[in-house]
């Protein structure tokens, strides 16, 4: 086993699934009872804003009664105690992470609790509901806010540095994703081009399991905590 020192970890749905938040896919294929293409793409948002809007609404609301698990404190403790580089790339748009104390975070499909302007291009803290389309907290202007969420057909947020950071790290691990939504899903193959150890954490393989050096299969809540004192104790993965 190579020394560590630079870590990447990418995570999905399946961490926020013991907090009470409802992964994407479920057995019924649907997301809180829609279908992702008539609530998560451009052109539902154009075909009915405000089905959309009421949708997002009330996933913002529901994150005043979650919070997080063992899994987003574990990654939290992590940051604040490993000596290296680490970089918590999440695909989620909840503020776990962020609530757990994760500050080295980066949200590729967007966030909950952010607002763009399709007015000014800015993009607010915001907490109420966009369906009663209130003015931007920049500009003033009335019923041009969106959430500020990565849509199907759009570019998720800051790949540049996320494709600098899988050059350089050490060891990439996946937490609670399906692997069925690229360019998150392709992490793993570039972590691994350029030489990192790969874990996967996941309740049942992910579409892309065998791309990993090693799949640890369970509950996030068990397994992250587990996984955070071993390497925080060895260096080891
Ligand atoms: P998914 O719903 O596709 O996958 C969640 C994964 O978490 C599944 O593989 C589950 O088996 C696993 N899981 C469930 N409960 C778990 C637990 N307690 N512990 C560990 N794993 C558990 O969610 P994502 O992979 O995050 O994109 O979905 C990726 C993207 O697709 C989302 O970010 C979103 C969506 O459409 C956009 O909105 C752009």
């Amino acid at each position: 086993m190579k020394d560590i020192q630079n870590i990447v970890i990418l995570t999905g749905a399946g961490i926020s699934a013991e907090s009470g938040v409802a992964t994407f896919r479920g057995p019924d294929g649907l997301w809180e009872g829609h279908r992702v293409e008539d609530v998560a793409t451009p052109e539902a948002f154009a075909r009915d804003s405000d089905l959309v809007q009421k949708f997002y609404d009330e996933r913002r609301a529901q994150l005043a009664t979650v919070a997080p698990n063992a899994a987003h404190l574990a990654l939290a403790e992590l940051e604040a105690k490993w000596p290296g580089d680490l970089l918590l790339i999440t695909q989620n748009v909840d503020d776990l992470h962020d609530r757990a104390g994760s500050q080295k975070l980066l949200h590729m499909h967007g966030e909950l609790s952010s607002a763009w302007c399709l007015a000014c291009d800015g993009r607010s803290p915001f907490t109420g509901q966009m369906a009663l389309d209130p003015a931007c907290p920049q500009c003033d202007q009335f019923g041009h806010l969106r959430p500020d969420i990565v849509w199907f057909g759009e570019m998720p947020y800051q790949m540049e540095r996320i494709e600098l950071a899988l050059t350089q790290c050490d060891l990439f691990v996946s937490i609670g994703t399906s692997g069925a939504v690229y360019p998150a899903a392709g992490f793993v193959q570039s972590a691994r081009h350029y030489g990192a150890e790969t874990l996967e954490m996941n309740l049942d393989p992910s579409e892309g399991s065998f791309h990993f050096h090693q799949s640890r299969m369970g509950r996030a809540g068990e397994l992250v905590p587990a996984w955070v004192e071993e390497i925080l104790s060895h260096g080891l993965c």
